[in-house]
């Protein structure tokens, strides 16, 4: 997820923008930029990497007295981490940075292409700033300009823009993607996209919300709301702890990325669904020509997507698809055939065993796919095409939004395909593209449920083991609310498919063997819930989550009702996310850097 500053002020502003840039290295970054207006003149630094690459290129740069400036880290989602790519961008004479996505950015670049616009970028946020000045030239004043730009974006945004037509000012807009607003004793004005870059620098804030815009002079600060009506300046006070700022008043990384699913699935949905298709415009149509057949490879996590997705292709796409953990992938001789499309799954792009089977199916001349959360990794750089998943940087060791988004983006892509061989109507297409849309709501923590599952957690500490169970694309659910446990609390558990335990498992059945019954009303619900009395039947102590109610279970979690499995999918991915969160808490363990992981495996 992109950073960003601003500052208006008499001090000398490089140094309040990268250093505010660099707090906000945290949310992960591959380029970055400022650009300072200072007597009507900009001056505009980029660079790919590191803020290091930034300083070298700003060493020679110093300001005095008044200025206003704005400065980013981006975190590539529409084009390659470039210089050009970078923000921020500049028109004739303003520069904006920008956080989200801008949904229709391709009609906006269009229509100012046709206006004789030229574009530099690859990027969704140049249309804001061509759009601004295309604006400026009939508008009353420069504020109108930007309150006209504003009414034509669709998106997540938060934004910053200087132009030379405002000197001494700064337009900011919030809709989607944070944006904070500070002030301290010195009449300086700060903005920034964490609270984390304004800590020791403000005193007080204002946390801006959806629809929210204003101007901002070294004088004064006028805010309005969504319906353009201004909105009384309301600042409270700034914390001074800045990891806690980082985690934005969550306990953990890992819990507030399991909260940050909603915003982060609306951002890998963002201009990717349309009515009755799905949209992937980083791919090619000939990517498919000739494919038969489908074969995803991962590891951990990302692995489980891949199951997931083994269920949907089959189903959807009716493509034959099979699935393959890449450590093992690498050494059993596998018999590849160039119709098969070769999927590699990987948050971190870097992941050693799913990396070398990547090569190895590119050796063989095959076609890949790699669908990842970093921009410009290893394995983006490698494959024939990549999908971004757009979850922003994942800090948690145990992989939560990632796995949310991985499997959001191959749901889209099962129904892209289905569409293109025909294998849906598109009456059904439709429904389950308006499924997806509900996905950010589905997924938004219910802060009741997070608190009976914190109080359920300390009846599951001593047990002598954990199984998850579920079938069809519960069980690979099942899989992943095991390793969440395993990793993070190190008691052991399972994953197991709810029809398998009769043939062993149940044999451990007690009461100290606690078993996670996934019990979605959607799918297979009679078969999973004669499994589950099986094992109630011989005193195992179960806990089943359903939106059914079922009284053969020690505790229930009651989920919402809900017209689809894949939507039980995400909410019940929530539920053991946070249940297993709460469980290592209560044995205090480091929730965020588990003991012996590590956040990307780039070794065998
Ligand atoms: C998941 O919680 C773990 N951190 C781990 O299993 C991870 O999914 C696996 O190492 C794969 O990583 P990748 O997605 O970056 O390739």
């Amino acid at each position: 997820m992109c950073g960003i500053v601003g500052y208006i002020g008499n001090k000398p502003i490089k140094e309040i923008l990268i250093d505010g840039l660099r707090e906000l290295e945290y949310r992960g970054y591959d380029s970055a930029g400022i650009a300072v207006l200072q007597n009507h003149q900009f001056s505009l630094f980029k660079a790919i990497g590191k803020l290091i690459n930034l300083e070298e290129k700003t060493k020679n740069f110093e300001t005095t007295g008044f200025s206003v400036g704005i400065g980013h880290t981006r975190w590539a989602t529409h084009g390659k981490p470039t210089e050009l790519n970078a923000h921020p961008h500049v028109g004739e004479n303003s520069c904006v940075v920008h956080n989200g996505i801008i949904e229709n950015y391709q009609e906006l670049k269009n229509m100012l292409i046709q206006q004789g616009v030229k574009f530099l970028s690859q990027t969704d946020t140049e249309v804001i700033v061509h759009l601004f000045e295309y604006h400026l030239r009939t508008a009353a004043t420069p504020f109108d300009a930007f309150t006209q730009t504003l009414k034509k974006l669709k998106g997540s945004y938060a934004i910053l823009l200087v132009s030379a037509s405002a000197d001494e000012t700064i337009f900011f807009a919030k809709n989607g993607s944070p944006m904070i607003l500070g002030r301290n004793g010195e009449g300086e004005t700060l903005f920034g996209s964490s609270d984390a870059a304004l800590i020791g620098k403000c005193h007080e804030v204002i946390y801006l919300e959806d629809g929210q815009y204003g101007v901002a002079t070294a004088q004064t600060i006028a805010l309005y709301d969504q319906f353009n009506h201004a909105v009384e300046l309301r600042f409270i006070p700034l914390s001074e702890n800045k990891l806690s700022a980082q985690k934005e008043g969550f306990r953990f990384f890992m819990e507030k990325e399991v909260y940050e699913q909603s915003r982060v699935i609306s951002d890998t949905l963002m201009g990717r669904l349309g009515d009755e298709r799905i949209y992937f415009e980083e791919l090619d149509a000939t990517l498919f020509e000739g494919i038969n057949e489908i074969k995803l490879c991962a590891c951990g996590t990302s692995y489980h997507a891949a199951m997931v997705a083994s269920y949907l292709f089959e189903r959807h796409s009716k493509i034959r698809t099979s699935v393959e953990i890449a450590s093992e992938f690498r050494y059993r001789e596998p018999f590849l055939t160039h119709d098969t499309l070769f999927v590699v799954i990987s948050q971190s792009g870097e992941t050693a065993d799913t990396l070398e089977s990547l090569k190895m199916a590119k050796k063989a001349g095959l076609k890949t796919l790699v669908i990842c959360n970093v921009d410009n990794s290893s394995m983006v750089r490698l494959a024939d095409a990549s999908i971004l998943t757009r979850a922003g940087i994942e800090k948690g060791v145990a992989s939560t939004k990632a796995f949310a988004t991985q499997v959001s983006v191959l749901w889209m892509l099962s129904l892209m395909l289905a569409g293109m061989r025909k294998t849906l109507e598109t009456t059904e297409i439709k429904r389950q593209i308006h499924l997806l849309r509900t996905l950010p709501a589905t997924v938004k923590v219910d802060e009741a449920l997070h608190e009976q599952l914190r109080r359920l957690s300390k009846r599951y500490l001593n047990g002598h083991g954990f199984f998850f169970i579920g079938r069809d694309v519960f069980f690979p659910l099942a899989l992943e609310g095991a390793l969440k446990l395993k990793e993070i609390s190190y008691l052991h558990a399972e994953g197991y498919p709810s029809g398998e335990m009769k043939h062993g498992p149940i044999a451990l059945a007690d009461p100290g063997l606690y078993t996670i019954a996934l019990l979605p009303q959607h799918k297979l619900y009679d078969k999973t819930k004669s499994n589950v009395e099986e094992l109630s039947a011989r005193d195992s102590t179960i806990c089943s989550i359903s939106p059914l109610d079922f009284n053969k279970a020690d505790d229930h979690i009651r989920t919402k009702l809900s017209e689809d499995y894949m939507v039980e999918f995400f909410e019940m991915m929530v539920v053991l996310q946070l249940f297993s969160m709460e469980i290592a808490i209560r044995l205090g363990n480091d929730i965020d850097m588990p003991r012996n992981l590590a956040k990307s495996v780039t070794v065998e």
